[in-house]
């Protein structure tokens, strides 16, 4: 006998029932269990879900926890990185503020250093002045003492307001006429006009003796300023050291070189001029080595009339020409010039040439080129 047959005779002996209604019964209990078994079947399920949704729940939570931490984490290493960053740029702020500051100061003291400089600068220059216009005063007073002083010695007066005041001819003449020397008076007044009309301020001679030629150019030059060298030894030694002729050299050995040269000093005073002349009392080659650097608008040449001093004086003085430079040559018909002549004529154009009836020959030259 199966359970079945046994429980459904168990229930007949129990209620009386009859075997159509124990097994009925049975049934019943059967369809029950089975709605039961199913109810409990779909609560296990509701359950499984229940649980796998709150895990799922749970998970997501974890994750976005996870993701919030990791956010968090993130966050806190981004802000330890800006915080580095900014302490790093405040050290960099403060380096620049402190460079900055430091500049400032170098500048500040750049610029003291400067203004002390300045102002040394500014009353040296007011020292300067000073000292120039005193010397200047010292010196206009000088020139008046010595004009006075030499106002007694038997030389040609000079009145000295209306050589001021005169035309650059006027004042060539009347230097020519308080001086000694050899120059004639045609010869002055065509130097004079020479310097004029190239308007020279650098001029220089070479054997100015009593000033009779130098004198009438500076009295044209001091006009506007300019300067005029004169180099002369004074000196017998220098003047017969190469032989022209037997005269001439007896003369120039046997002259009173200290009275010509005061008499010289003496004009140039009584003309006012000393400011503009400078004098050299040497020999023509030391005075070309001690200018060689100086450039002359006007050079001329009335030293030795030796052969070889001429030729040298020709040669080497036309190198200290400036751009448009004349060389204007004194006794050019001398025998002892010829050479210096011939190299005049290969070298040079001639500006003019001058022979006087008594005898004074003269010209001036423009350079045609430069030798090398
Ligand atoms: C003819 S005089 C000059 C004249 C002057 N230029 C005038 O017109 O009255 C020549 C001068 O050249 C000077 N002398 C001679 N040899 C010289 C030299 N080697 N260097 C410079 N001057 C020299 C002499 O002492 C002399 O006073």
């Amino acid at each position: 006998m199966n359970v079945y047959a046994g429980v459904k005779r168990m229930y007949r002996d129990m209620t009386g029932a009859s075997a159509r209604e124990a097994r009925d019964w049975l049934l019943m209990r059967e369809s029950r269990i089975k709605a039961l078994e199913e109810l409990i079947y779909l609560r296990e399920m509701a359950i499984q879900n229940e649980q796998a949704s709150s895990r799922k729940i749970q998970s997501d939570y974890e994750i976005r926890l996870k993701y919030r931490e990791d956010t968090v984490l993130e966050r806190e290493a981004r802000i330890s990185d800006l915080e580095e960053n900014v302490i790093a740029l405040e050290e960099l702020i403060n380096l620049r503020e402190m460079a900055i500051q430091n500049e400032q100061a170098t500048t500040r003291k750049i610029q003291s250093d400067y203004e002390i400089r300045l102002k040394y600068r500014e009353d040296t220059v007011l020292e300067r002045e000073a000292r120039i216009s005193d010397l200047e005063e010292n010196v206009i007073a000088l020139e008046r003492k010595a004009r006075e002083f030499c106002a007694g010695m038997p030389q040609v007066e000079v009145d000295f307001g209306r050589f001021s005041r005169a035309s650059p001819q006027d004042r060539a003449l009347m230097a020519w006429q308080a001086a000694d020397g050899w120059c004639t008076r045609e010869k002055a007044l065509w130097l004079a006009h020479l310097v004029e009309s190239r308007h020279v301020t650098r001029a220089l001679e070479i054997g100015v003796h009593g000033g009779k030629s130098l004198l009438p150019i500076a009295a044209v030059i001091s006009a506007w300023d300019g300067v005029t060298f004169g180099v002369e030894p004074w000196s017998p030694d220098i003047a017969v050291a190469e032989p022209t002729t037997g005269a001439n050299d007896d003369y120039w050995r046997n002259l009173d070189y200290n009275l010509v040269k005061s008499r010289f000093h003496v004009a140039g005073l009584k003309l006012g001029l000393t400011r503009h002349i400078r004098m050299l009392e040497i020999s023509s080659d030391q005075a070309r080595l001690a200018l060689a650097d100086q450039r002359f608008d006007l050079i001329h040449l009335d030293g030795s009339h030796a052969p070889d001093q001429a030729l040298r004086d020709i040669i080497g003085w036309s190198a200290l020409l400036s751009e448009s430079g004349v060389l204007v040559v004194d006794d050019i018909d001398w025998p002892t010039l010829a050479e210096g002549r011939a190299y005049l004529a290969r070298h040079f154009l001639a500006l003019d040439e001058f022979r006087e009836a008594g005898g004074a020959s003269y010209g001036a030259y423009l350079l045609r080129d430069k030798p090398a």
